[in-house]
């Protein structure tokens, strides 16, 4: 078994070979002055399964199509099997056509990963979980809940706490972490009026003096969070933690939580956010890197990951 690291997020990818105690294979990804991508695999991985570990984050065109020319020049190498590893799925907020005459980025991201050489997908909190049919080759999502819920429990020591969904399309995994956590729910009703703009036009439960946990699977521009976590306090929330998985983080993200209510925005480093949160008082980052190196090695081994979930 042999790992292989794109640029994306080479810090993360370290962290996992750590885990593993294995080495990343020696590779060259160079861009040729009109901005191609050129790979070069610089050993022999004939016959080998190798894992590749890129995130589809910014700049996301690149991020991709250097993750479709190293599947395809280990294809071309005569690897055995590649198991492609995406810490951060991006193109899968467009997993549906909302309104006519859109494209559905998922299932095209999909099959050009597929068509590329794929044997199998690992990837973190995908956006929707129907995303898995998009492919006709395994797939395995993973979750960062566990890593949260303990998170939770080791730093929060209120015992008022009340999960809250940002949007409804986050219900089920605001419950998983309430589950975890032996906590309630709460729902903000959210609406986008236009792309990248977001309003609250409710609070669905009774948030009044809680402790108040927003578990999302992104934040972008931040709006949402910011917004949401508003409208918690206006209805007399006592404080608001977020949990959030991909810290996409663009524009004024950064800036948007560290001027905000909110007492903690924790979240993981399935995109490599180093040089943004670095010195942001109100922002932690947790590493997924164990949780995806067991399931590497799970993967290898032929035995459950589901069982690093129950
Ligand atoms: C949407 O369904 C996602 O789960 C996130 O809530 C959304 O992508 C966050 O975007 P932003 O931070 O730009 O509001």
């Amino acid at each position: 078994m042999k790992l292989l690291t794109g640029n994306s997020n080479k810090n993360l990818s370290k962290k996992i070979a750590k885990y593993l105690k294995s080495k990343l294979v020696n590779s060259s990804i160079k861009k040729f002055a009109d901005g191609e991508i050129y790979i070069e695999i610089n050993e022999n991985i004939r016959g080998n399964t190798i894992f590749i570990i890129q995130s589809i984050s910014s700049p996301a065109n690149d991020n991709l199509m250097e993750l479709l020319l190293c599947i395809d020049a280990l294809k071309r190498s005569s690897a055995k099997n590649i198991t492609v590893v995406i810490p951060y799925f991006g193109y899968a907020r467009q997993d549906r056509k909302v309104v006519p005459r859109t494209s559905i980025s998922a299932k095209l991201v999909s099959n050009l990963i597929t068509k590329a050489g794929a044997d199998r997908i690992v990837t973190v909190d995908l956006h929707a979980g129907q995303i898995q049919g998009f492919f006709d080759i395994p797939v395995d999502n993973l979750f960062s809940t566990p890593i949260f819920a303990r998170h939770v429990k080791k730093n929060i020591k209120s015992k008022n706490i009340i999960c809250v969904a940002p949007d409804v399309g986050g219900t089920e995994r605001a419950r998983a972490l309430g589950k975890m956590l032996d906590a309630g729910l709460a729902i903000v009703d959210k609406r986008r009026p236009a792309p990248g703009k977001s309003q609250v036009m409710n609070v669905i439960g009774n948030v009044k003096d809680k402790t108040c946990i927003i578990a999302d699977d992104i934040i972008d521009s931040g709006g949402t969070i910011v917004n949401a976590s508003k409208a918690l306090k206006d209805r007399g929330a006592k404080e608001v933690f977020v949990y959030i998985t991909h810290g996409v983080l663009s524009g004024e993200a950064v800036k948007k939580i560290k001027n905000s209510s909110i007492k903690k925005l924790v979240i993981t480093d399935t995109i490599d956010n180093s040089g943004k949160t670095n010195k942001i008082n109100n922002i932690e980052v947790l590493s997924i890197a164990n949780l995806m190196g067991e399931a590497i090695k799970r993967i290898s081994n032929s035995t459950s990951v589901s069982d690093l979930f129950k």
